[in-house]
């Protein structure tokens, strides 16, 4: 529960986005990667593998309840796999820092253990909402408790078994729906879990490919337990939710064009191309493979003039992660953009309605919070002083804003950054932003 040292970033004007950029592996499948490698039956290898926080923190407790795995090195990983019923007792809680996909998929993966966890994190994970998973495991028999508030530590005891339920999601959530699916795998029978909206489904997809009893109906997924995972080779595509600042930059900088390889394409997470196609952006997208039952691609965005939508409510789930850079490029669009239907925002690493509401207020942008969204009106930025609260997206959506600010933007509370990008200030320098991070902020 260490708080790391504070970091601002600067952003001067008059930075360009040009060339090509490759961002590192996708966030949600490499927590996934190594959550089901260590528990499949022999050795899972797996490649272009986040080394940030949020993953690494789900490592370092695989490690701890008895896993070896060799790496990162370069992105690549060695799981050896000790099977479902192989996980032993950590001597301590699991730390899981900033990441809440660490703390909701592992609650239910431990849930249906015969031996005992404790789960804890940063301040910002610490206040965030655990409900939404102990409630249904619970259901489904597991021991799992959280604080009278809902909120972490989590503290999961023993159980002998746990039972398959049927189970309609209540928010759309992956991680609660990935969570119900880990626990279905301990459980007796079938466990079935219907999505009010599609969310992302990397867990069902790399289920299937582990060999697991998955199947998907509409909108619901269904796992029976008690059968084996085996191991196999994951190769980890680039994260579109880190490309999102990318394609929001190369479309309001008036330079480029920019070219994004090796980006994963999941359908289910393409809700910011979409929506900013919708806005009149013009990003080309080469289809390349599929990788590991994940589609691959290279996009190019050239610089284009936006137009403000009222984005479709429907699209929220599939755009989930990049509200805080859609919202920068609503700033420069003409027009007013409006968002409804994404209270959720307001749950996620800092309430991201809010923050991003005083953030642009601050740059000269009118911006409007309501209970589940918010109202934009595009126009002229200017430099100013932003409190990215701790919040890795937060913190780089701000950053682009700069590539088209009259004064140069400081922007304190960016130590998070590395838990979903590292090495995002030297890859956007490289492409043209006048960025710099300096030690300090508050
Ligand atoms: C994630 C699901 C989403 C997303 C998060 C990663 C996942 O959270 O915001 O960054 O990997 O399953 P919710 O399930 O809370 O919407």
């Amino acid at each position: 529960m260490t708080e790391k040292p504070e970091r601002r970033f600067v952003v001067e004007p008059g930075g360009a986005l040009s060339g090509t950029l490759q961002v590192p592996g996708d966030k949600s499948i490499s927590h996934r990667a190594v959550m089901l490698g260590a528990i499949a039956e022999g050795e899972t290898a797996v490649s272009g593998f986040l080394d940030g926080d949020d993953a690494m923190a789900t490592l370092a407790a695989m490690r701890a309840l008895g896993v070896a795995i060799d790496g990162p090195e370069q992105g690549r990983l060695r799981i050896q796999g000790v099977g479902l019923r192989g996980l032993q007792a950590a001597a301590g809680a699991l730390d899981l820092g900033n990441s809440g996909t660490s703390m909701r998929l592992l609650a239910g993966l431990l849930a249906g253990q015969r031996f005992a966890s404790r789960l804890v994190g940063d301040r910002s994970l610490m206040k965030r909402p655990m409900r939404r998973v102990t409630e249904p495991l619970a259901r489904m028999g597991a021991n799992i408790h959280t604080e009278p508030s809902g909120t972490a530590p989590l503290v999961i005891e023993p159980v002998a078994a746990l039972e398959g339920i049927d189970y309609p999601l209540p928010v759309a959530s992956a991680q609660v729906k990935s969570a119900l699916l880990l626990a279905g795998l301990y459980a007796s029978g079938e466990t079935r879990v219907t999505e009010p909206a599609v969310t992302r489904d990397h867990t069902e997809r790399m289920l299937e490919a582990f060999g697991a009893d998955v199947r998907v109906a509409g909108s619901q997924v269904s796992v029976r337990g008690g059968g084996s995972l085996q191991g196999g080779a994951v190769v980890v595509p680039g994260d579109i939710s880190s490309a999102a600042f990318f394609l929001v930059g190369a479309s309001i900088a008036g330079t480029g064009p920019l070219t994004l390889t090796n980006l994963g394409l999941n359908p289910t997470r393409t809700g910011v191309i979409d929506i900013l196609q919708r806005m009149g952006a013009r990003i080309h997208v080469e289809r390349e493979r599929s990788g590991a039952g994940e589609p691959v691609a290279t996009l190019t965005v050239e610089p284009s003039r936006l137009q403000g939508i009222a984005i479709p409510p429907d699209r929220v789930p599939l755009a989930i992660d990049e509200f805080p850079a859609l919202f920068i490029a609503a700033a420069c669009a003409e027009g007013e953009t409006t968002l409804t239907g994404a209270e959720e925002l307001r749950v996620k690493e800092s309430d991201r309605i809010a923050v991003m509401a005083d953030g642009l207020g601050a740059l000269g942008i009118q911006a409007e919070p309501t209970p589940d969204g918010i109202r934009i009106v595009g126009g002229p930025v200017r430099g100013g002083h932003i409190q990215a609260r701790g919040d890795h997206r937060i913190a780089m959506a701000f950053a682009m804003a700069g590539l088209v600010a009259d004064a140069p933007i400081t922007i304190d509370g960016c130590s998070e950054v590395d838990t979903s990008f590292p090495g995002f200030v030297d890859r956007a320098r490289e492409a043209g932003l006048r960025i710099r991070s300096e030690e300090g902020g508050a």
